[in-house]
């Protein structure tokens, strides 16, 4: 087995550790104007005006199976839908608000459609929700919020009551982990600090412009939701450290470990392009050689990559995101076995320059990703008489290779030019 041991925690993270692979779901009313799920901020826009998206929300072209089957054709083996955004609108029929997806010319509870349609093609089920609210009545104001700027905010704040909002939270949570069945995962986003709060703000802002895990009664919240799905995992925004830890849009180049130094299980987050939600106009889409990267570099320091689709206000994945999931699904198609039931290599075993290593958690077979593919061979080192059988994973052609006992390194002949499209992978059997 695997020498690398997590830190335990109350939730069941041990599925996670295995399949490595999600899909994230960013799907609200910001689909609409399409300019980024935090649109309402950047543009402060009011509610009387934000009124227009939830009027004509009608995602008429939404498939729940065609999702859960384009995740499921990338190699995804977990989801996580936003219940609710920052935005406050919510794609479930809470009885404690009417700001939701069935007031919506819509009508449906989408939240329902997406966990059957997910459960269904065998794949595990998680819900986001935003701590953040720009919509109930009761949620204070802090930096981030998008009428902080308007001259009548501090008059608006007046008498907001956050535990009443903390109330709602576990109402909603309470709603979502009782009539969904058997939820997988919960992914609360996120604590804002109060140092991040201009200056400017704080004379009449409460709390000091930011919220605190006190504030979001957070410690209440973790034990309802244990009481409610023992078993589920829950990530670590409450800003309270749980079963899982959350870096966003970045690429780990080690394994992220607790103030103890222990190993933590973890999940970088990250998206196609540079939104979560759908933006019609954002280009700066990722290549298809960052998106296999980002997979192989985050297995390699044993972590987990959920990748972000914002489906259109229509309610598909559009033409961008469609081809980004196709290229995992080519990808993973012969390439899986170097990702699920995955890990970190053990530390004897060192990556030679340009590629990153895995090893399944029995430890018996090692993979070797050329991220930038060598010319004619490749050398690695302290390897010499472990070797059982080398082969390409994408066709299973043999792979033939010398051994230095001398020096302990393994030189692999290669052919000249790249057989396989991106990162080639290298299997090697132990003995
Ligand atoms: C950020 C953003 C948010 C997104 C999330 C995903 O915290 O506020 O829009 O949902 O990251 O990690």
């Amino acid at each position: 087995m695997s020498s690398y041991v997590t830190r335990k925690t109350p939730g069941n993270t041990e599925w996670f550790s295995h399949d490595r692979f999600g899909m994230f779901i960013h799907f609200g009313l910001y689909s609409l104007p399409a300019r980024h799920e935090w649109i309402k901020k950047y543009e402060c826009i009011t509610d009387e005006k934000y009124q227009k998206y939830f009027d004509h929300f009608n995602p008429d072209l939404f498939d729940a199976k065609e999702w859960a089957k384009a995740a499921k054709n990338a190699g995804m083996k977990y989801a996580i839908l936003t219940t609710k955004h920052h935005e406050g609108f919510c794609l479930f029929d809470s009885k404690y608000t009417d700001y939701k997806i069935t007031n919506t010319p819509f009508g449906r509870d989408l939240v329902r459609e997406y966990v059957d349609a997910f459960r269904a093609e065998g794949i595990k089920v998680g819900f986001y929700y935003s701590l953040l609210d720009w919509h109930h009545e009761d949620y204070p104001m802090d930096v981030a919020h998008p009428h902080v700027d308007y001259p009548w905010a501090e008059e608006k704040d007046k008498g907001r009551d956050i535990k009443k909002y903390a109330e709602y939270m576990r109402n909603q949570v309470t709603e979502l982990l009782t009539n969904y069945g058997k939820i997988d995962i919960i992914w609360f986003d996120y604590t804002i600090k109060k140092e991040h709060a201009p200056e400017r703000y704080k004379p009449w802002m409460q709390h000091d412009g930011g919220k605190t895990k006190e504030l979001w009664e957070a410690e209440e919240l973790i034990t309802l939701i244990r009481k409610l799905q023992p078993g589920i995992m829950i990530n670590n925004r409450l800003d309270v450290s749980q079963d899982v830890w959350t870096p966003e849009q970045k690429r780990p180049t080690e394994w992220a470990k607790d103030e103890n130094g222990e190993l933590l299980v973890w999940e970088a987050c990250h998206t196609f392009s540079g939104a979560w939600g759908y933006h019609r106009d954002e280009m700066t889409w990722k290549s298809d050689k960052m998106l296999i990267d980002l997979l192989t570099s985050t297995v390699a320091f044993g972590g987990n990559l959920i990748m972000n689709v914002g489906p259109c206000s229509r309610g598909y994945f559009d033409h961008r995101a469609e081809s980004a999931l196709k290229a995992y699904g080519d990808w993973m198609r012969v390439n899986s076995r170097s990702i699920y039931g995955c890990t970190m290599a053990e530390p004897e075993f060192k990556a030679p320059d340009g590629t990153v290593l895995t090893q399944s958690l029995d430890e018996k077979r090692l993979y070797v990703h050329m991220q930038s593919y060598p010319f004619a061979s490749l050398t690695m080192e302290n390897l010499a008489g472990k070797i059982d059988y080398v082969q390409f994973l994408s066709d299973g052609s043999e792979i033939l290779y010398t051994e230095n006992e001398e020096n302990g390194t393994v030189e692999f002949t290669l052919p000249h030019v790249a057989p396989f499209g991106i990162s080639p992978v290298i299997e090697i059997i132990l003995k």
